[in-house]
Parts: structure tokens; C-alpha cells; sequence
């Protein structure tokens, strides 16, 4: 654990343990929770191989906004899916307008597409988004009702090799954050306007009579949403479900071969998966190839990630036709995935000096020397404030810094300054106008934390 880890557990441990005894008056409502520096070191590593996988494949960023007329996300998502019909956040302005906080992306990304008129743009398009999205679902582990998604979207053409490429990457982002060995690529073809009409009549003439066995929601489903009964997690509805009839029988010929081609092209790429006639997704746009990454022990509960194709989504959004693909993922379910598998990401908030000082006059000289320091990519810290020598000693301890600057009233007379070794208790004298070049020699120079955003500007 680093310095930051401690600090910061500690601090939380010791909120846990006031909470225990008295209640903060203001805590995050159920469901969302802050998230605090050590985990912000996960965050980053993630968006880091996000970008960078994306970027290498040709995507390019967009953010949608937080939140959309909620005709947006009704239209596409569809009406009977859980999300809309129990999980938006949805409010009226102050002109009675209604609206709702994104819960999932493709369909601001649609709306985008077709308002930004990309279609003229060469196609197809791709976009990646890294964005906070809102449900309102149970909270339980894994579920929350503030999360992040990372995901892409490949809008403008369709072919078999955009699906595959679609999983691919996803893989390769799972593979890079050293969690794709605990995930199953599940794969399915829930068809299209022309097959799947047919396969829910059927369907629903398999579940007539059955509806005494099925939950309660399921029993609704039937008729608003009957593709959604073969993914129930209810015991008793999941034994129909593997006895009803299979999509796959009903596909007509073009999606028949179109997801043939899909397996094939994975293969090619030796991806493995897992046919699973019962994956349907949650989200009304999709259209053939349907997939998820599903925990090998977990199962379908926490599937890290999910995507397929929506060749009717841009045209129902008032667009013309034009076929897409995408894929998103779950930023804490990945983020809990990499701690249980102990994997450790780079730290970057280690600091590197800490400078202490005493009194107005070695404050003064202070103040250039840290400002010198961190101009050198030294990560430094300053005790500022009135506290004793020993005081800020302390603390400088608990930072847990390699080096400590020392500016005493003697030093400052002197002209030098004392650099003590933190882990080896010894320290030295040096001229004061030597500090910045002793502390890079002590630190390494490849060790600095040099950034030059004015160079990069044209
Ligand atoms: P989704 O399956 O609804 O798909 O969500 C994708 C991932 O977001 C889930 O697999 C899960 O990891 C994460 N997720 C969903 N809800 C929650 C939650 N309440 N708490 C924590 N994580 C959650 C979509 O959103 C589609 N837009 C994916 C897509 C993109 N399809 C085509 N393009």
C-alpha cells in the first residue's frame, strides 16, 4: 500500500469508526459514492489503456451530455426494457420539459451522430466515450446507481469484421488490464426485423399456459417483452428457458450466415466463446450479434461488459439508415475485478520532498525553492503553516517522503540548506543554491514528473 493508500484508509477507517458512534450530518444518498484518491489511481490506468487502445484503432472521443430529453433514451432503449421503465433518473425543468441523466450512451451517441450530421463524415464513424451514467437499481456489489462506462460505438457500416473487431478490442482492454483470463465471451444472434417478429410469436405460443411458473415480472414480459424471459435470472423461469424454442432455428438466411461469419472471423483471431442461445441483452436496439463478458464464477450477474450490433437504431432515432456497432463496460466492476485478481497499478502521487521550514525569513526563501522543485518535476510538498520544526518533521513523516528539506533560521543565515534522509535518518548540508540539482541526483532524474502541455500547443 502507498503512502497515499494509508493516508487516505486511515482517514476513512477513522470516519468508519466516528460513524459508528455518531452519523455524519450529510452523507451520499444510496447508491453513489465518492471516489477517493487511491481508487482514482485505478480510474486513470483504466481510461489510460482505454484511450490508448481506442486511439490505435482509429476511435475518436466524444462526451454526450449528462443529461438528454428523456424522448432519447425511451426511443431507443424501448419502453419496456428495465432501464426506462424502472431505472431513469427523470425530472422536469423549469419549463416542464422532461428530462433524464444518461443511464448508458449509445443512444446520446446516435442522437449526436444524426444532430452533428455525421453521416457526411467518412463512414464509419468511431467514437469512444469514458462517462458517468445513472441507474437507478438496486444497489448491491457491482450495481450502483452512479457508475462509469467506457465504451465505442462504430456507426456507418455493417459488416461481420466491425462485430468481431467490436469484441476484440474489448478483449485486448481486458487483456491489457490483466482480467481477461477471468472472463467468458458470450455470443449470440437475437436476429432481426425480418426473423425475430417470427421467433417471439413462437415465443409467446411456447409460454401460453406456462404463466403460473414464471415470476412475477416475467409474467409481464410475455407480452411487452418476450425475448427478455430467456434471460431471467429466477430459477424457475430460467428451467423454461433453457427448454424454450432457440432463436437461432428462426434466423433467416442473411443472419443466419452473417453470424456465421462472425464465429468464423473470431476464430481467425482465436477468440474463444461461448454460444449462448439465452443471451438477449437488456437494451431494445440490438439487431444480430448480441455479446457479454460474464465473470467465469459470477456468471451473467456480473457481466463486466456488453455490446452487439443496432442496425435500426440511427433510422428509429429519425436518422437514415445506417447500420452500427458497439461495445461498453463497467469502470468499478473491472476496477473490483483488478484488485481480487491483486493486480497493482502505477502510482503516480508518491511524493517525492518535503520542505520544512521555520520562521518568516526562511519562509520567504521557501516559497521560490518549492516552486523551483516542482518546476524540476520534484513532486514536493511545503509546510507553510506555523507549526514547530518538530511538528512539521512529524508530518513529513506520516507523507512518508524519501527526503525532507530542512530551512532552519542558521541555514538561511548560511545560505544552505539540510537534506535529510528520511529512511536512513542522516542528513547533510548544502548550499542552498544546490538543493534543486542534490535532490535530483538523490531522487533519479528518470524518476521527475515532467509535463510540457506549452510545447505541445501550436
Ligand atoms: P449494458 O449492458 O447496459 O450495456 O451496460 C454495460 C456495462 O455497464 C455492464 O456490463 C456493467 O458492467 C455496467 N453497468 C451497468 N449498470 C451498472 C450499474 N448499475 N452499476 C455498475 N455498473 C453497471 C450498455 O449500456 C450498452 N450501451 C452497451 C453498448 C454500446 N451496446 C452497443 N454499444
Amino acid at each position: 500500500m502507498t503512502d497515499h493508500d494509508q493516508r487516505y484508509s486511515k482517514a476513512v477507517e477513522t470516519d468508519e469508526e466516528e460513524a459508528r458512534n455518531i452519523k455524519p450530518p450529510y452523507q451520499t444518498p444510496k447508491g453513489v459514492h465518492d471516489i477517493l484518491p487511491a481508487d482514482h489511481e485505478y480510474y486513470t490506468f483504466v481510461k489510460k489503456v482505454v484511450r490508448h487502445r481506442l486511439r490505435q484503432a482509429g476511435f475518436r472521443r466524444i462526451s454526450t451530455p449528462i443529461f438528454e430529453f428523456t424522448d432519447v433514451f425511451t426511443r431507443s432503449i424501448g419502453a419496456a426494457s428495465d432501464i426506462v421503465s424502472k431505472e431513469m433518473y427523470t425530472f422536469k425543468d423549469r419549463k416542464d420539459r422532461s428530462l433524464t441523466l444518461k443511464p448508458e450512451s449509445t443512444a446520446g451517441v446516435v442522437r449526436s451522430y444524426i444532430e452533428n450530421n455525421m453521416q457526411v463524415l467518412p463512414q464509419p464513424v468511431e467514437l469512444y466515450y469514458i462517462e458517468p451514467h445513472f441507474r437507478y437499481d438496486r444497489p448491491q456489489k457491482g450495481r450502483y446507481r452512479q457508475f462509469y462506462q467506457f465504451g465505442y460505438e462504430i456507426i456507418g457500416e455493417s459488416d461481420p469484421a466491425l462485430d468481431v473487431q467490436s469484441i476484440h478490442l474489448a478483449w485486448k482492454i481486458l487483456d491489457d488490464l490483466g482480467i481477461a483470463q477471468i472472463f467468458t465471451l458470450q455470443l449470440n444472434s437475437i436476429g432481426c426485423q425480418v426473423c425475430r417478429p417470427q421467433y417471439v410469436t413462437v415465443l409467446k405460443d411456447f409460454y401460453f399456459g406456462k404463466e403460473r411458473s414464471l415470476c412475477a415480472e416475467c409474467k409481464h414480459r410475455i407480452d411487452k417483452n418476450a425475448l427478455r424471459l430467456l434471460d431471467c435470472k429466477e430459477e424457475d423461469c430460467q428451467i423454461l428457458a433453457q427448454i424454450a424454442p432457440k432463436l437461432s432455428d428462426y434466423l433467416c438466411q442473411e443472419c443466419k450466415q452473417y453470424h456465421n461469419d462472425v464465429k468464423e472471423f473470431l476464430t481467425e483471431l482465436k477468440l474463444s466463446y461461448n454460444e449462448n442461445p439465452n443471451l438477449v441483452r437488456g437494451l431494445d436496439y440490438y439487431t444480430k450479434t448480441v455479446f457479454e463478458f460474464w465473470d467465469r464464477t459470477d456468471g451473467a450477474q456480473n457481466a463486466i461488459g456488453g455490446g452487439g450490433r443496432y442496425d435500426g437504431l440511427v433510422e428509429l432515432m429519425g436518422g437514415p439508415p445506417t447500420p452500427a456497432c458497439g461495445f461498453a463496460a463497467g469502470m468499478e466492476r473491472i476496477i473490483a475485478n483488478m484488485k481480487r485478481e491483486k493486480i497493482r497499478v502505477p502510482k503516480k502521487d508518491d511524493l517525492h520532498v518535503f520542505v520544512a521550514q521555520l520562521g518568516k525569513e526562511s519562509k520567504k526563501k521557501c516559497l521560490p525553492l518549492i516552486a523551483q522543485l516542482r518546476e524540476a518535476g520534484i513532486k514536493t510538498m511545503g509546510a507553510l503553516g506555523k507549526g514547530s520544526i518538530k511538528v512539521q518533521m512529524r508530518l513529513a513523516d506520516k507523507f512518508k517522503v524519501p527526503y525532507t528539506i530542512i530551512l532552519g533560521l542558521t541555514e538561511v543565515r548560511e545560505g544552505t540548506a539540510i537534506i535529510r534522509d528520511m529512511q536512513v535518518g542522516t542528513q547533510k548540508t548544502v548550499p542552498f543554491e544546490d538543493t534543486v540539482e542534490e535532490i535530483i541526483k538523490l531522487i533519479g532524474e528518470e524518476k521527475r514528473d515532467i509535463y510540457s502541455p506549452g510545447e505541445a500547443i501550436y
